[in-house]
């Protein structure tokens, strides 16, 4: 079988230079019929911000299940507990599954969690500024927003480093039989892990979200018992694998726009408001974490910018190529944390958008602007050849980020 592809969209060449790549996708070949990873089925890759954004709305052709398409893949029990969740389903289900969490994640209840994201941001800091360098990635972006989200669910914050594991097993492309059975072994404990949790907290509720999903299942037809599995290690997943890499990107990409982080500097320190949430904005469409939705299938034929797309096909969505698309924004390319109106595709749209989306802005606010204010002088320490990608092809995940600041760094505000 030939395996080649016309355009490399996998490698770390590929990820470190991503935005090259989508722009000659977006002129030649809007809509890629290509291989997709596992070099055995083809997929459609669409990067144009138009047809991205048309496609992320038209959820009842372009599903997520891909059952509703006629396509069967083989699954598991285990399959079945970690992938019942909201974003894997349609219609009447995925709003039915969504319902049960929205509330904790609206604005105004995320807007009350300010002062304990800033206790996590400030604690973390207060451990590593005597040393003058960290790996902002492992010392800071990880645990920060991973603390926030287990906290608001009611899993022990201090179970967090085994999360991180657990949570990339999950998200790995499985390519061959090793990976298969280790994920297979980590994730078995994952499940076992949240079982014993469950039991703990049906024996002694708690004002958490666990116990609220908990109670909803025990209620009957609202939520079968893989749905609770499968929303659990959906909301731990999703905050462990996407601010993460929001605070770092941001960090990278403030680090090589001097003039810009300059700027923020200025109007954050002249007491404006709106200064970082605006650039959270441009800095989630610059350099988002989520680089391609999930798969949608064709649950009937369809045309995106003229290609015809038969029923059962799968079509990948890149946001990220959409977010620098020179028809929708001015000047794509160039960092500009003041672009305002910004209507980024980074936290997708249509009824899949981020349901953690108010969560993730006020997390990134508080973590770039407490870096900033605390670690003065702070930038990256080593060079740009040195800095390498996870090989995971929906995020652009950095391995690591290792800074330094000046002096001795400031107190808590
Ligand atoms: C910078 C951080 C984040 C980014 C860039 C991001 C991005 C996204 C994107 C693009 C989608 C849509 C995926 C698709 O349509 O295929 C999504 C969905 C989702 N996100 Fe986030 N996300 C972030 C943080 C979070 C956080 C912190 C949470 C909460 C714990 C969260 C929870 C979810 C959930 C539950 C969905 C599924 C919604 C649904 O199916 O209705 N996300 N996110």
């Amino acid at each position: 079988m030939d395996t080649s592809r016309e355009y490399d969209l996998y490698s770390q060449g590929f990820k470190r230079d991503a935005y090259r790549t989508f722009a000659r996708l977006r002129e030649r070949e809007p809509v890629l019929h290509q291989l997709t990873l596992d070099a055995s089925t083809e997929g459609w890759f669409v990067s144009r911000y138009q047809d991205v954004e048309a496609a992320l709305r038209d959820d009842t052709r372009l599903v997520r299940d891909p059952a509703l398409a006629g396509v069967h893949f083989p699954t598991s029990p285990l399959d079945e507990l970690l992938n019942s969740h909201m974003l894997a389903r349609d219609g009447e289900d995925h709003r039915r599954l969504r319902s049960l969490v929205q509330q904790a994640f609206t604005p105004k209840r995320v807007a009350a969690l300010r002062p304990q994201v800033q206790r996590y941001a400030d604690e973390l800091l207060d451990a590593v500024i005597p040393r003058g360098h960290m790996d902002l990635v492992a010392d800071f972006a990880f645990p920060l927003p991973t603390s926030v989200i287990l906290a608001m669910l009611g899993v022990p914050v201090d179970d967090r480093d085994r999360f991180r594991a657990w949570s990339n097993a999950l998200i790995t492309p499985v390519l061959d039989a090793a990976t298969a059975d280790e994920a297979v072994r980590l994730l078995t404990q994952f499940t076992d892990y949240l079982r014993e949790l469950f039991a703990e907290r049906r024996r002694a509720p708690q004002d958490d979200l666990l116990s609220g999903l908990l109670a909803a299942e025990e209620a009957g037809d609202r939520l079968s018992e893989d749905e609770l599995f499968s929303t659990m290690v959906l909301l731990i997943v999703a905050g462990h694998e996407t601010t993460v890499n929001l605070i770092a990107n941001s960090v990278l990409a403030l680090h090589r726009n001097p003039d810009q982080r300059a700027r923020l500097e200025r109007a954050l320190a002249a007491g404006d408001e709106r200064a970082m949430p605006r650039a959270v904005e441009e800095l989630l469409r610059y350099d988002g974490s989520v680089e391609r939705a999930l798969v949608r299938w064709a649950a009937e034929d369809v045309e995106i910018a003229g290609k015809r797309i038969p029923r059962g096909d799968g079509v990948i969505l890149i946001l990220g190529s959409a977010n620098h698309d020179p028809q929708r924004f001015d000047h794509p390319e160039r960092l500009d944390l003041e672009r305002d109106p910004n209507p980024h595709l980074g936290f997708g749209k249509g009824a899949h958008y981020c349901l953690g989306a108010p969560l993730a802005r006020l997390e990134a606010d508080v973590a770039l602007t407490t870096l900033l204010r605390r670690l003065p002088g702070l930038r990256v320490d080593v060079p740009d050849e040195e800095l390498s990608y996870r090989p995971l092809p929906m995020f652009k995940a950095l391995e690591a980020l290792p800074v330094a600041w000046d002096a001795a760094g400031s107190e808590p505000a």
